[in-house]
């Protein structure tokens, strides 16, 4: 029976809208996935969004919604997403999901009939704007931060989590389980915070105060505290307690994160779980943050980064490599376009993509396209070519399961290398024109092909796309997903005589001066834009909707305007009448609009076109080069509202 691998990545508020951040920790799990697949493990691999508590129902009133329609739009927007950075994941989680809900209050129930959850009255600082307490760390010169007001005393009754009780078990767990929490930093984190005595959670919010969230089963005035929701996400989505999933891939889950949730993973979670009865996660895996200019992401800054606007200027692919090469799992990094068109350049379009190009190139030349055999005995050179492949393939097993992606990466990077120099060295093109050198030709083209082809295998969970264009050159058919490690890199494998296709260039360079330049006009960001715009994140509220005056319209008259190919100028009946001016002349004559019904903008500001004034526009429809006209299904009265 093969091994099992469950990877989570953190479930994400639906208060803000997916950025480089939530796309780095979800394609580190991604490529964990692909990763244990590539070796033959039965894998499971969960995302979702978190959906409770506070942070949303303010997210949501911002925006004029109840919180359910808002977390419905929202966690739309991360589940549509993923698919565009080739997430491989099996399931996508929601908390406000009737299974996740069922769960969690199981999971309540349980903790307090073990007696791990009792009632009690908590005293605090409480500012009634932002409604919740604050500790007097949190306060500034002893004002809440948001309202700049003095918090009030407030006294309530809530229930709390016996959290105090699993301290010294979860110390010796973590002690007896090094790599418990990893890297080590985040380990001695946890450990340091445990030097101190844990106090109890509190995990309820009265209903008045927030009811938003799961009621709890034992009393129907409060719902939970959003995190003692969340976290039981990564049991509820394997159907935890009874379900098959659950059976298969608990307790092989590894949960990945970055540092801002370090305690909630590494202390609330570990103890519930223990509280409720059942063995703890294998591994907690804790990344650092990505800074934009050496600075934390902001909104208000506008330095949040978003991967859809990245993709369709930079290639999919060449982002997932970035964003995995450049960091040091547990470290922070720093995300900058120049130092992805940098990479993107440097170890793409070079080292791998001119590797790949030159061997293609030369098969078509000294093979007629086709995979020669073996020729010569092998000699020193080819030696050193397939030791440091073989040392490559070790290097990747040992480093991709201990979090050491970059060092997998460079050790690619490695074989590239000594690949690109061993043509140097050898130069084939001499030994093409050398008399009785064929069979010593015939060894090195092979022994590209294998190392091209055993590049691909290894660079696949990084760059799904890549690898299968590249094997598909090379005749080799294959899903990405449906690589396995050992067969698929072993040396000599290659079919003898089958073709190989050049195709274009694995990764086009890219100069900064045209991106610039590209920018400027508009037009990739544009293409970032339309990309964003197809996942439908350029969201504006209803009441930015209702903004807008969409009225039925009768063409009364229509005109060519003098000296223009584009304009008609119209009249149309929208209940009284309204000149306006389309730009429709190219696709439609004036005689033809006339008496055709459509739909016009008509409180659009005025404004004048080719000297003419305009006050509205009719809508359109651009495919291609055919423009046609928007109408309603069945005739209707003019001046009627569109909603
Ligand atoms: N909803 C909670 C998690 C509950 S899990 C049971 C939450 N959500 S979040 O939307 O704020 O996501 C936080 C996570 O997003 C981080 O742990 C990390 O995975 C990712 N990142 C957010 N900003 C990031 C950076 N600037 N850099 C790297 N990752 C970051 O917390």
């Amino acid at each position: 029976m093969s091994e099992r691998f469950y990877v989570t990545t953190p479930i994400y508020y639906v208060n803000a809208q997916p950025h480089i951040g939530h796309a780095y920790t979800t394609i580190v799990a991604d490529v964990m996935n692909r990763f244990h697949k590539l070796l033959g493990y039965k894998t499971y691999f969960l995302t979702g969004t978190d959906e409770h508590g506070d942070k949303i129902v303010q997210a949501a009133q911002e925006a004029a919604m109840e919180p359910k329609a808002y977390a419905d739009r929202i966690s739309r927007l991360f589940r549509e997403t993923w698919p565009k950075l080739n997430i491989s994941n099996d399931y996508f989680i929601r908390t406000t999901d009737a299974k996740h809900v069922r769960v969690v209050q199981h999971i309540l129930q349980k903790v307090y009939d073990a007696g791990d959850i009792y009632f009690s009255t908590y005293k605090g600082l409480y500012c009634i704007g932002c409604e919740r307490f604050y500790t007097e760390r949190e306060l500034v010169d002893g004002k809440c931060p948001d309202h700049d007001r003095e918090p009030v005393e407030r006294e309530e009754a809530n229930y709390f989590f016996r959290m105090s009780k699993y301290q010294d078990w979860l110390i010796e767990h973590i002690e007896a389980n090094p790599d418990f929490i990893r890297p080590e930093r985040y380990r001695n984190e946890v450990l340091a915070f445990l030097r101190e005595p844990l106090e109890d959670l509190c995990i309820s919010r009265p209903k008045e105060r927030l009811s938003w969230g799961i009621t709890l089963p034992f009393d129907e005035r409060y719902v939970t505290y959003v995190w003692f929701d969340a976290l039981i996400n990564y049991v509820s989505a394997i159907d935890y307690p009874d379900g098959e999933l659950f059976a298969e891939f608990w307790p092989a889950a590894q949960h990945t994160i970055a540092k801002d949730i370090l305690k909630p993973h590494g202390i609330y979670w570990p103890t519930m779980i223990r509280s409720a009865g059942f063995t703890p996660y294998r591994h907690l895996n804790v990344h650092g943050y990505w800074k934009i200019n050496e600075g934390k992401m902001s909104k208000s800054r506008g330095t949040v980064v978003a991967p859809l606007d990245l993709v369709p200027i930079y290639g999919l692919d060449a982002f997932r490599y970035f964003l995995l090469r450049e960091m040091v799992f547990g470290l922070d990094a720093n995300f900058s376009e120049d130092a992805l068109i940098q990479r993107l350049n440097a170890d793409l379009a070079n080292d791998l993509g001119n590797l790949f190009s030159r061997t293609l190139a030369m098969t078509a030349k000294y093979f007629d396209g086709r995979i020669p055999p073996f020729g010569a005995e092998p000699e020193a050179p080819d030696r050193e070519l397939r030791d440091q492949t073989r040392q490559t393939i070790e290097v990747y097993r040992a480093e991709i399961p201990r979090l050491g992606f970059h060092k997998a990466l460079i050790s690619i990077w490695e074989t590239l290398n000594t690949a690109n120099k061993y043509i140097d060295s050898v130069a084939p093109w001499t030994l093409a024109k050398e008399a009785g050198q064929r069979p010593r030709l015939q060894t090195v083209m092979r022994n590209l092909l294998e190392v091209n082809r055993t590049v691909a295998v290894l660079i696949a969970p990084f760059m799904p796309e890549t690898a299968e264009t590249m094997l598909a050159r090379l005749s080799i058919p294959k899903k990405a997903l449906d690589l396995r490690l050992d067969e698929d890199s072993r040396w000599g494998t290659l079919h003898e005589g089958v073709p190989v296709h050049k195709g274009e260039a694995l990764f086009p360079r890219v100069e900064t001066e045209k991106i610039a330049q590209l920018k400027q006009k508009g037009m990739p960001p544009k293409a970032g834009a339309a990309a964003l715009k197809e996942a439908g994140m350029e969201l504006i509220s209803f009441e930015e909707f209702k903004k807008l005056d969409l009225r039925t319209g009768i063409v009364k008259h229509a005109e060519a305007v003098p000296k223009s190919r584009k304009l008609l100028k119209l009249i149309v009946d929208i209940g009284e009448e309204r000149q306006v001016v389309a730009g429709i002349a190219q696709t439609h004559t004036a005689e033809e609009v006339v008496g055709k019904q459509v739909i016009i903008v008509a409180n659009l500001q005025p404004a004048k076109l080719m000297g003419i004034e305009s006050r509205g526009m009719v809508l359109a429809v651009s495919d291609g080069d055919r423009l046609s006209l928007v109408t309603t299904a069945e005739p209707v009265s003019p001046g009627l509202r569109v909603s």
